[in-house]
């Protein structure tokens, strides 16, 4: 009732997306109340055999995804870098992909997607300003990424949603040593422009 109830977007910046999704976590709570429910009837009901095996792969499917889930973050998170370097490494420039981002991890809670679209390079904040959802894992297109958990758009050289539309995400500087890229791990006030960073199409792919 406190998920349903809170689902609504008034809910979201009312209460700011920080609380909001503490309290949406509620729903593995939910889940695991749902499931031990669910087991205890079943145990009192030996004879549907079926329903019990359709209940045990579905649950067990769940969980293996979100272990999985938690393995693959855990394996390629990058180490946070320490609190003194202002720059911060992204990756080469071998590594961008034309229209795609790579992700940058600032601390434990700040991410940064760095996206190459037409040969130059932006950077916004990677958490959309409606869920925090991951805006670094779609592609640009005509300069727009859309985040893929409902759809809101941002300009990647702004960080700013096309009119009408007012969200806005921080953007950040970047810049190039040798065959790096590099993060200012300061972020620029939601809605700043940044120059987009010529990179030279010999060193993406
Ligand atoms: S989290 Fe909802 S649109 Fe991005």
């Amino acid at each position: 009732m406190i998920l349903a109830t809170t689902s609504h977007d008034f809910w979201l910046k009312f209460l700011t997306p920080r609380i909001w999704k503490r309290i949406h976590y509620l729903i593995y709570t939910a889940y695991i109340s749902v499931v031990a429910h669910v087991s205890f009837g079943i145990l009192q009901d030996q004879q549907n055999h079926t329903f019990t095996i359709i209940f045990i792969v579905a649950a067990s499917v769940v969980a293996i995804l979100h272990v999985m889930a938690a393995l693959h973050e855990r394996k390629h998170g990058d180490p946070f870098p320490s609190q003194s370097d202002d720059w911060v490494k992204a990756c080469e420039t071998s590594e961008m992909k034309e229209g795609f981002a790579k992700i940058v991890q600032l601390t434990q809670k700040e991410r940064v997607a760095v996206f190459l679209h037409e040969g130059k390079l932006s950077a916004i904040s990677n958490a959309c300003a409606h869920q925090n959802g991951p805006l670094g894992e779609e592609k640009i297109i005509r300069c727009l990424v859309t985040c893929p958990w409902h759809g809101f758009q941002y300009d990647v050289t702004n960080g700013s949603s096309p009119a009408p539309f007012t969200e806005k995400v921080p953007t950040y500087n970047l810049k190039i040593e040798g065959t790096l890229i590099l993060v200012n791990r300061q972020a620029n006030t939601p809605g700043t422009f940044v120059e987009p960073l010529v990179l030279n199409s010999m060193e993406a792919v």
